[in-house]
């Protein structure tokens, strides 16, 4: 019996065949195409889609940089993960500096993220590249491994080897806009031998946008590079860390978070800190605290109120100074090891990306902040407008944000949440309680910032499964 769908292929097959004859030139060096799914129609038995075979078996992943382990070791966990599925093989190296900094080397001996085990200098990276088995190399951040130095080295140890025994090389990277090491580019894309791995889609968006500009430049050397064709994916760096279902579900809203360097330019710390301060004034019983007094200079806890007051963490690192009113509402953490980071952070009830409005906008569109990551692992919601979900598309969803109107500023959500009710908001924001800012408000109070483990650990699992099919596809060299 021929199913319905492949009718519907031979059908499609019968329609498109003469289209792809003339096309032939176009379609010849593609993935799995129309012609070859028609010719495997021929034969009702075999599946409609073969997948492609696996093509890359023996991956180093290196880097050089001293940060970001913890965006390549999720990407070793990843491959290891997929390698070792019946239907694949293959094997992973890792060559950094050891050990990991900031005792990133217990998170990797807890989670298991290499089970290869043996981390080797980076320095070693490109003689053993010259023994001819390692057929694809991952650079953990290509902003610093791939300068002009490093990337001559590499190139000089790709076109060493053999025709019949290339390798590829996968670029993660953050920020379009350190464009240094993207002068080696060029080169690479040349041999088709270079792909991009972001660690989110607004940043891989970013590249494929300045691929396709450069592909028609007025510079035939850079013209003849072909960069339209380099693959552009997304890995998201999630790891599977042990968070216990430590946060109590069942109060109001008292620990929130912003997390990274303590840079005033990119986030608006002072813009909060000033509405914190105005919001206390006017109610400091919502959040927690005692009319200020004359003689006194910081909010103090009502201690007579059972739920506990509101938090806000600031977790990262540098130096920020705190008005002296918040000193007791705002908490600085700073230079934890990741045992520790990850431990407080998903304490956290919700996290605050904090993008200042005007000057971030390296944020929205050219670089990758971790905080989605971060927060995401740690199964701690985030606080997001609909700007930011277009930005960070992988985590436009219910299970892992809270959506705020982006009429209504970070502190004002907070408060709403906390107090389980928008009318504040709308009356000193003078928004008519039916406007769609009114809805999306009454909307974000009615999901609230809870999720249950079950729907964060749901959540993680579809993260994970796209990162295997991106993993899938760079093995397959797709
Ligand atoms: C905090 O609010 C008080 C008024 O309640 C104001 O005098 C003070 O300047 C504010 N401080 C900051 C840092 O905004």
């Amino acid at each position: 019996m021929y199913s319905r769908r492949t009718l519907i292929v031979a059908a499609g097959c019968a329609l498109v065949l003469p289209y792809l004859l003339w096309q032939l030139p176009v379609y010849s060096s593609g993935q799995l195409d129309l012609d070859q799914r028609c010719q495997q129609q021929q034969n009702p038995s075999t599946l409609l889609i073969q997948p492609q075979p696996q093509k890359r078996f023996r991956v180093a992943v290196a880097s050089h940089f001293g940060f970001h382990f913890d965006v390549y070791m999720a990407l070793v966990w990843t491959l290891e993960r997929v390698m070792a599925r019946p239907d694949m093989q293959g094997s992973v190296e890792v060559f950094a500096e050891q050990p990991f900094g900031y005792q990133f080397h217990q998170i990797v001996d807890e989670l298991r993220l290499y089970r290869g085990g043996a981390v080797r200098s980076p320095e070693s990276l490109v003689a053993e590249i010259g023994t001819g088995e390692i057929d694809l190399v991952v650079l953990g951040t290509c902003e610093i491994d791939l300068r002009a130095e490093p990337s001559k080295a590499l190139l000089a140890a790709w076109d060493a080897r053999p025709n019949s025994n290339k390798f590829k090389l996968v670029c993660i990277v953050h920020n379009i806009e350190d464009t240094d090491w993207q002068l080696s580019i060029p080169e690479w894309s040349r041999r088709n031998a270079i792909r991009i791995l972001p660690i989110a889609e607004h940043v891989g968006a970013a590249f494929r946008r300045s691929f396709l500009v450069s592909a028609d430049s007025a510079d035939p050397a850079i013209r003849s590079a072909g960069l339209e064709n380099v693959p552009v994916d997304v890995h998201v760096p999630v790891l599977d860390l042990a968070v216990e279902a430590n946060r109590d579900r069942a109060r109001v809203l008292a620990n929130a978070v912003i997390q990274g360097s303590f840079f005033s330019d990119r986030r608006d710390y002072h813009k909060i800190f000033a509405e914190l301060n105005e919001s206390l004034a006017v109610d400091p019983k919502v959040w927690g605290y005692l009319p200020l007094q004359d003689n006194e200079a910081s909010y103090r806890v009502d201690t007579s109120l059972q739920d506990p007051p509101f938090r806000l963490f600031l977790i990262g690192s540098g130096y920020i100074e705190i008005p002296e009113q918040l000193q007791n509402v705002v908490v600085i953490r700073d230079g934890l090891d990741y045992p520790e980071f990850y431990a407080l952070m998903s304490q956290m009830d919700i996290c605050v990306p904090a993008f200042s409005s005007e000057h971030a906008g390296e944020y929205y569109d050219s670089q990758a902040s971790s905080t989605f990551a971060m927060a995401v692992e740690c199964d701690v919601p985030i606080l997001v407008t609909e700007r930011i979900k277009k930005s960070y598309t992988y985590v436009d969803d219910r299970r892992a944000v809270v959506t705020r109107p982006a009429a209504m500023r970070e502190v004002e959500a907070l408060r709403a949440l906390r107090a389980g009710d928008v009318s504040y908001f709308l009356r000193g924001a003078g928004i008519v309680a039916d406007s769609p800012t009114a809805q999306t408000a009454q909307r974000m109070i009615r999901h609230g910032w809870v999720r249950s483990a079950e729907e964060s650990r749901a959540f993680k699992e579809s993260i994970w499964a796209a990162n295997e099919r991106v993993v899938e596809r760079i093995l397959r060299d797709l």
